[in-house]
């Protein structure tokens, strides 16, 4: 399995950004792992033209689960794919939190990523009062069971474990507390898809950095991480890159 380093912009960049992208690439040409970058959808097309030839694949952030249609503002992953997008990110917590995006509609929307032969990045995580009231494992256990779109292998899934709590805010869970999640997510996701599942990255997200990104990537079952903030720089993203490569 190779590893991922997948980075997500969120909100921020404009055309001035993909020099960003173009340090980054010029210090990891040949990176002993996965890069995905994932940015604003006005910048994919662009992003996908600095990385044409690259070891870098770009993403969206979301998608319709139609194809296309009277959707006024919508995007769909046959819009995406067409700008150079290979990946999209489904169900970021963001989304569930500020659209009132529910597992149903992660799997359609992830569904319809499948469908235009791009790869899903299925993002569950549990809040600060879930894992503090004892549920992180029944919360997450049934956001990847909700969201899991049919149609599921190895090769166009990817899941994302970020516990809210953790994005954006410079915490994370220990080391143990991120090996208990991962393994039980194998072992779901086993029950899911069978087999295929022991070749599906587990990706760990929440403030992953330069400094954290080596002791969390030799946690049994995390195959990469998801990054926010760090992925916006070159340095950083490229020492995360470093760390999953090493
Ligand atoms: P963060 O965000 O790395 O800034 O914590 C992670 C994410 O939301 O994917």
């Amino acid at each position: 399995m190779r590893k991922l380093a997948a980075g997500n912009w969120k909100m921020n960049g404009t055309a001035a950004a993909l020099d960003e992208v173009r340090s980054l690439l010029a210090a990891h040409p040949a990176a002993g792992c996965e890069m995905l970058l994932c940015p604003p959808a006005t910048l994919v097309a662009g992003m996908a033209a600095v990385a044409k030839g690259s070891a870098l694949a770009v993403g969206g952030q979301d998608c319709h689960p139609k194809a296309s249609g009277a959707h006024t503002g919508d995007i769909s992953a046959l819009m995406l794919k067409d700008a150079g997008a290979s990946h999209v990110i489904l169900g970021h917590s963001e989304r569930r939190a500020d659209h009132g995006e529910t597992d149903a509609l992660v799997r359609a929307k992830a569904e319809a990523t499948l469908a235009a032969g791009l790869v899903a990045v299925v993002c569950i995580g549990e809040t600060e009062a879930e894992r503090d009231a004892g549920q992180t494992l029944a919360v997450i256990g049934g956001q990847l069971d909700g969201s899991l779109p049919a149609g599921a292998t190895a090769a166009n899934l990817v899941i994302a474990y970020e516990p809210v709590w953790a994005i954006g805010t410079g915490r994370t869970p220990t080391l143990a507390e991120i090996a208990e999640v991962h393994a039980f997510l194998r072992n779901r996701l086993r029950g899911l898809i069978g087999d295929a599942a022991d070749g599906v990255r587990l990706l760990y997200g929440g403030s992953v950095k330069p400094s954290n990104a080596a002791e969390i990537f030799a946690v049994p079952h995390v195959d990469g991480a998801l990054v926010g903030g760090a992925s916006l720089k070159a340095a950083d993203f490229g020492a995360i890159v470093a760390a999953l490569s090493a």
